[in-house]
């Protein structure tokens, strides 16, 4: 069975960290975002393909270096196709019934129940949902018992038909990619549900419990940390903490905070370093980035190599460009 990873975006609102690496590459607790997903995949699931258009070279390059269960087949799609574009890009290599990612969400979700759920009702495709306070910025739905009747995306303020999303994770029937038009840009959202419940096939949805992020964007790639890590210091090899930290911190390979600094929910990548004195709190520091003495950083996107001065004093800020 086939796993269908959508990683084709270009991360814009990742930005600085996505300019120097696609997103699916970006790490969360020191893993790959991608990898995450792999990692859960269920035993059935013996291949993965990852739709990707952007900084696909860099995602060959660590997929050749991963040694897997899972084989990993790396697709480049040249002009991005939209999210149902880029599953009918990939139609050669699915051989059945088929898992389905957005490749920023990372979930609780127990993925052998929505691939059963799907088988139980006989489905053109299981949905996982989520229920949130601010359904607009998601595609949401409204149901009559486990049959989705109404499929959203991004509805306008107080058009949402109810407080429950499309989570972004499906388990989808090979006969779907009939449904999808190809050679063409094709929202799986706004196009291709809408049509298929139009049209009277069953699309079910699954509700969940737990947890659920997508990582699109900084606060709630930090949220995805403070979840993962639940109150721990994640440290990888050769990292060195000599400050203190609060609440959670996360050190990539070689990164290093000296004495007297103190990082609060807080996320160095690889061989960053914070010099002595300065304070970060929800600050993301990239690969190979400097914080200099005494700064102090809230709420802050450090790009790779940048240098943040000496005594700067930054909030909610961007640093670095392209
Ligand atoms: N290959 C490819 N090509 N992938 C794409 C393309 C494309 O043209 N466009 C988007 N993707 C990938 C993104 O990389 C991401 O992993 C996923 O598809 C979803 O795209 P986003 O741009 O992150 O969409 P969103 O977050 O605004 O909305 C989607 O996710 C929500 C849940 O987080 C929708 O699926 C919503 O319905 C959903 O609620
Ligand atoms: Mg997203």
């Amino acid at each position: 069975m086939e796993a269908v990873i959508l990683s084709g975006g270009f991360g814009t609102r990742l930005r600085p960290l996505t300019y120097t690496r696609p997103k699916p590459l970006l790490p969360i607790a020191n893993k790959p975002m991608v990898q995450h997903i792999l990692d859960r995949l269920p035993d059935e699931v013996d291949r993965a393909v990852l739709a990707s258009g952007y900084k696909v070279e860099e995602i060959r390059a660590w997929a050749e270096t991963l040694d897997h269960r899972v084989e990993l087949v790396v697709i480049d799609e040249e002009e991005p196709l939209g999210t149902g574009g880029a599953i009918k890009n990939v139609e050669d290599e699915i051989t059945g019934e088929f898992l389905c990612f957005n490749g920023d969400v990372l979930s609780s979700l127990d993925l052998d129940r929505l691939v059963a759920t799907r088988r139980e009702h006989d489905a053109m495709g299981a949905l996982a949902l989520w229920e949130v306070d601010e359904p607009e910025h998601f595609g949401v739905v409204a149901m009559d018992g486990p049959k989705i009747t109404d499929f959203v995306e991004k509805p306008d303020p107080g058009q949402a038909p109810t407080n429950l999303i499309n989570a972004g994770t499906y388990c989808f029937s090979q006969d779907i990619l009939d449904h999808i038009p190809a050679g063409r840009k094709v929202s799986i959202e706004r196009e291709i549900y809408p049509k298929l419940i139009e049209e009277g096939y069953d699309l079910i949805g699954l509700p969940f419990q737990g947890w659920w992020v997508d990582c699109g964007r900084p606060e709630v790639y930090l949220q995805a940390h403070e979840i993962l890590l639940d109150g721990t210091l994640e440290a990888g090899p050769g990292a060195t903490m000599d400050g203190a930290w609060e609440g959670w911190a996360c050190l990539g390979a070689n990164a290093k905070v000296a004495s007297g600094a103190t990082l609060t929910r807080s996320i160095l990548l690889d061989g960053a370093k914070v010099e002595a004195g300065a304070t970060l709190v929800d600050t993301i520091v990239g690969e190979g980035a400097t914080v200099g003495k005494d700064a102090r950083l809230t709420g802050c996107v450090v790009g790779d190599g940048e240098h943040v001065p000496a005594g700067r004093e930054l909030n909610q800020e961007r640093i670095g460009g392209e």
